[in-house]
């Protein structure tokens, strides 16, 4: 589907002409810099460029390695990491900044001016008192007893009152209708605006969560038994200190537990993200089943007779679900499911269910590696998420950015709509993306109508009954979907201090957590904004574009299904040949339908970039405008520190035992290095910016493209 008009061809070229002409004399453009903003835009600019030269290895060939040439130096710029520490990529450093200013943040007094606001004294002291609690003591200890009790127990511990009749439909239900926990059994109330109280479609989905990682949790990952070994291995060990620092039990005690709660979560795993992980099934997909709410006898009893649906639904909403449609939507994990409870002991599955609620009361064992504060800081965002975001919101929100984000939405949109103007597309089908388009009008910022938490008993206790009310609190938020249609759903998705973009019916919301240093600066020159800003933008737009498995009019045009398919194919393709050295052996439906918006946005991005170069004229203000597009002391020209800036927004480093040996070089074919040299690689302009010989690594000539 790519395009290249005579624009994209014979324009830049002039630009980067006059543009490298002009980067050798950024002194004179400082010294007219008279202004305090003017100054300030010049250290920003020096600061900005050091940042960029830092990160480089000018010792790799870009035609070769484009990840090792912009980000090469990156790694060693970064904290040292030791076994078992996270990774660091920009989006971990941005996250990690955000949080430190939401501490600063929550330290602070409340505003004083104006009324006295509640709401934002009563989350400050929560936190504050999450920061001075002591970790273990005789009030936690009767909170965990007494939590555990009213969950009938736990047969670890006596004087719990567990017994044989533990049913734990009913324990997962109530954990879910009290704290929004999704353990064993996952479910989604879907709402539309024209949903009524009580009517919206509830899906039963696989839990979302998991105590193994999200990539070591899925039919395909347990294959691989001695990647998942290592790490049961030490998960189970860490199960284990968790249950002797919270109960005084001995090591002996708890091993085989811990041992019993790894081995049920793998075999739940097993049948988790298949379409993930494994290769799709020939034999067509079942339509997901939809069941009556009257009729839910039918459900369970498809299901062995072990789950009882209804009560299941009717505890966990506090609600009849008799007018609702109920859609089963993993039929193999609730099978599945079914059968391991069945074959089971009941503690096993007591404990499974009692560890991981344990887990998100308690706070992490390693508080070296998990300081307080910032713990703290996450957990007040996530139960006080419109209190926190309003704060943030009236710290960082400007309008001037406002305009220029809304600016860079609007010449994306425009360059995205044109670029649908290609021959293997039907009218029909340009036209019904065209129209799709249209109706993401504009980029949409969090905003906050005020929540009332006056009602919330949160002074005058422990934080450990403090964070129970604010757990139950926001599970109480959570079910409002169902009763009523929560009229500011879409509203609630992003929050002010978020660092993403999400995709909404009428445009793309961002936090304003994201609008900031590396990844945005107002005074950033447009090249840079285009390289940072402009692919996550450009990257949502082409996803709502992308027909999914629901049938909508975009599925039925069968040109645009053509496209798609072979489009994905051609990822497949590539990406297996990348990391396997194989053709289609990677199955993972959701990374290739992100290698492909990723890749689009980078495209888009870029065209949209030279489009605004294109409307300048090279003389007069226009032309201060663009001597700012380059980077001074970084010869490099404006369109090729596009690449360089958008490579740097995606360089990570891990923790690595050893250098892999350079005979293999497939070892060092990872997916971070992938998302950067892959998805340049199949930029078309990317090659000719740096003069990469079509057939070198970072000029391939099985592109793959989309828009
Ligand atoms: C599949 O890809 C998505 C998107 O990159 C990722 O979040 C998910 O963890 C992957 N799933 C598995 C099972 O690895
Ligand atoms: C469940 O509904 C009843 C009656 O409507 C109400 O009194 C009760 O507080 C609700 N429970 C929860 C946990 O919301
Ligand atoms: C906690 O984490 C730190 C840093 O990752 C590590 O050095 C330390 O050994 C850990 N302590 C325990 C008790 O696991
Ligand atoms: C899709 O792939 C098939 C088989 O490789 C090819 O014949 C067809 O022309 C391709 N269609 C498009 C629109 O690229
Ligand atoms: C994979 O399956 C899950 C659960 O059924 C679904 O939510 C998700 O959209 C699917 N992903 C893809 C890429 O089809």
């Amino acid at each position: 589907m790519h395009k290249s008009g005579p624009l994209t061809r014979t324009l830049p070229l002039t630009l980067n002409f006059i543009l490298a002409l002009c980067s050798l004399v950024p002194q004179a453009v400082a010294e007219r810099g008279t202004n305090g903003r003017e100054r300030e835009e010049q250290i920003m600019r020096n600061a900005k460029a050091a940042e960029v030269l830092r990160y480089m290895n000018r010792e790799a060939d870009p035609c070769n390695n484009f990840y090792d040439f912009a980000c090469g130096n990156w790694a060693s710029h970064q904290p040292t990491l030791l076994e078992g520490d996270a990774p660091i990529s920009v989006q971990s450093q941005l996250a990690q900044r955000v949080r430190k200013d939401v501490q600063m943040l929550l330290d602070g007094g409340a505003r004083s001016k104006g009324r006295t606001n509640l709401d934002e004294r009563k989350v400050k002291e929560f936190y504050k008192s999450c920061i001075v609690v002591e970790r273990s003591s005789s009030l936690q200890q009767a909170f965990l007893m007494n939590f555990i009790k009213e969950y009938e127990g736990l047969p670890l511990l006596a004087g719990t009152n567990w017994n044989m009749n533990y049913d734990w439909v009913q324990v997962v239900a109530r954990l879910r209708l009290n704290y929004g926990f999704d353990y064993l059994i996952g479910m989604e109330v879907v709402t539309t605006e024209h949903s009524l109280p009580g009517k919206a479609v509830i899906q039963l989905t696989e839990p979302a969560t998991s105590l193994l990682p999200r990539h070591l949790c899925s039919g395909g990952a347990i294959l691989d038994t001695r990647l998942v070994e290592k790490h049961t291995a030490q998960l189970q060990i860490e199960i284990a200190l968790d249950l002797q620092s919270w109960f005084g039990l001995k090591e002996e005690e708890t091993e085989r537990v811990a041992g019993d709660i790894i081995r049920f979560e793998l075999e739940l795993c097993q049948y988790m993200r298949e379409n993930e992980s494994l290769p799709p099934t020939e034999n067509d997909e079942p339509e997901p089943s939809v069941y009556e709410g009257r009729d839910l006898a039918r459900l369970s009893k498809d299901f062995g007779n072990i789950i009882n649906f209804r009560r299941y639904l009717e505890t966990s909403l506090n609600s009849t679900v008799a007018n609702s449609e109920i859609a089963m939507k993993s039929p193999a994990y609730f099978k599945n499911l079914a059968r391991i409870a069945r074959l089971n002991p009941r503690p096993t599955l007591t404990n499974y269910i009692m560890y991981r609620a344990l887990a998100e009361i308690n706070f992490p064992r390693n508080e070296t590696s998990t300081p307080r504060a910032g713990y703290c800081a996450q957990l007040t965002m996530r139960f006080f998420p419109k209190v926190v975001g309003e704060i943030y919101k009236n710290r960082y929100q400007r309008s001037e950015i406002r305009t220029d984000a809304e600016q860079l939405f609007d010449k994306i949109k425009g360059t995205l709509s044109e670029s649908l103007n290609v021959n293997d597309l039907s009218e029909n089908a340009q036209r019904t993306l065209r129209n799709k388009l249209l109706a993401f009008e504009r980029l949409l910022f969090p905003i906050y109508k005020g929540v009332n938490l006056r009602d919330l008993p949160l002074e005058h206790t422990n934080f450990w009954h403090k964070q129970d009310i604010a757990m139950k609190f926001k599970g109480y938020k959570e079910r409002q979907r169902f009763y009523g249609g929560d009229p500011d759903l879409d509203e609630s998705l992003v929050e002010a201090f978020d660092i993403r973009m999400q995709l909404l019916d009428n445009g793309i919301m961002t936090g304003w957590g994201l609008l900031q240093p590396p990844f945005y600066d107002y005074s950033y020159a447009k090249s840079l904004k285009y390289a940072l800003l402009g692919p996550l933008i450009a990257r949502e737009l082409a996803a709502a574009l992308i027909p999914d498995e629901l049938e909508t009019e975009l599925t039925r045009d069968d040109s645009i299904m053509e496209i798609f398919d072979n489009v994905t194919e051609c990822y497949r393709t590539q990406y297996s040949n990348y990391l396997y050295n194989i053709p289609n052996v990677f199955y993972n439906a959701s990374k290739l339908r992100e290698l492909m918006t990723d890749s689009a946005g980078l495209n888009i991005a870029f065209k949209a970039y030279l489009g605004w170069l294109a409307d300048m004229v090279p003389t007069g203000n226009d032309r201060q405008t663009l001597l700012r597009e380059t980077l001074p002391g970084v010869d490099f020209t404006n369109t090729q520190l596009f690449f360089i800036v958008f490579a740097q927004s995606r360089c990570h480093a891990k923790y690595v035992k050893e250098m892999p040996p350079t005979f293999l070089p497939l070892d060092t074919h990872t997916e971070e290095l992938f998302n950067v040299n892959g998805v340049l690689g199949n930029n078309v302009e990317f090659a000719r910016e740096f003069g990469c010989v079509l057939g070198t690594d970072m000029n391939p000539d099985d592109k793959c493209t989309m828009f």
